[in-house]
């Protein structure tokens, strides 16, 4: 049976993506923030953000009221989950935090929901612990900015039944996006192992003192093709949600990522990329 309600966990820069993408693809959406702060922030921009699809004559006053319709944003996790067709985790790219919330995910849904987390790195299989009937779980990998991206990454963990990779396949498409199957569980999956590798050698060519942030950025634009350089990705995606990353490899793996001690820095300074207007960058 086809999939009409979905719940989103986390309204940051994904989850809130995520959640209008679904909705404005005729899903029932209710996004579920746990931070009062972070609840009002979401609203206001969803606010914000249809306003400016009407007035840039991208969507009609009637589709929007429609979205909205569609849209409910709460803090009561029981009630978000308790009718969801599927479930899209997208907190904080954090291995405990995600552990506890899947683990209760789990004992709230209906035994047929499909449960599906947005991590960049880490592979289901790592929650399948945690989580009631695991052949349900699988990750489901958006980009940034998820309302616009086309390709989602749908990653099939040795616990994930062949049906629940249906249904993440038929949801990516039915929601305009284009899913691509990962077979067997990869950290990174396969973009970010690709987008790895360049920026491996971006840290390196700049921790080094090769060039500076500004003139590696224009060479990949210019010289690649690339849309964006590395470090505006950065920027973007959030230099906490990179630094995140490095710290667990280095933490698990006790590889010291050329670049580590910049973004901790960057870090420990607030510059967290666009979201606060200063990252790598200054965005006044
Ligand atoms: N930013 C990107 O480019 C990008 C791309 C693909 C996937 N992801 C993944 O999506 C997920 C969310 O990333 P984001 O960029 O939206 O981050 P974000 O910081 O913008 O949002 C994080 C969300 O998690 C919530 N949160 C924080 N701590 C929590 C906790 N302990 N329990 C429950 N909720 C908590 C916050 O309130 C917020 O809603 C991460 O797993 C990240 O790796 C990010």
């Amino acid at each position: 049976m086809a999939m009409k309600k979905c719940t989103v966990i986390g309204g940051g820069a994904m989850g809130r993506q995520i959640a209008l993408n679904t909705a404005i693809h005729g899903y029932e959406v209710a996004v579920c923030e746990s931070f009062p702060a972070a609840l009002e922030g979401l609203k206001g921009w969803l606010e914000e953000y249809l306003a400016g699809r009407v007035s840039k004559g991208r969507m009609t006053q009637e589709q929007v009221d429609a979205v909205k319709a569609r849209f409910t944003v709460t803090d009561d996790l029981a009630a978000a989950c308790k009718d969801a067709d599927i479930v899209i985790e997208a907190i904080i790219e954090d291995k405990q935090a995600k552990l506890d919330l899947l683990g209760k995910v789990s004992e709230l849904v209906r035994a047929d929901t499909v449960i599906a987390t947005n991590s960049s790195y880490m592979v289901s299989s790592t929650f399948a612990g945690v989580v009631k009937d695991p052949e349900r779980l699988a990750n489901l990998h958006y980009f940034m900015p998820a309302l616009v991206m086309k390709l989602v990454e749908v990653v099939k963990g040795e616990h994930t039944s062949q049906q629940t990779v249906d249904k993440l396949m038929a949801f990516a498409t039915e929601t305009g996006k284009t899913p691509a199957l990962v077979q067997k569980e990869e950290d990174g999956f396969i973009v970010n192992n690709i987008l790895n590798a360049i920026k491996e050698e971006a840290y390196r060519l700049v921790a080094q003192g090769v060039c500076t942030t500004r003139d590696l950025d224009t060479a990949v634009k210019l010289g690649l093709g690339h849309p964006m350089g590395p470090y505006e990705l950065d920027d973007m995606s959030g230099v906490d949600v990179r630094y995140n990353v490095l710290k667990r490899r280095y933490e698990e793996k006790g590889v010291k990522s050329h670049g580590y001690d910049m973004i901790e820095k960057l870090v420990n300074e607030g510059r967290l990329g666009k979201k606060v207007k200063h990252g790598f960058y200054d965005y006044e």
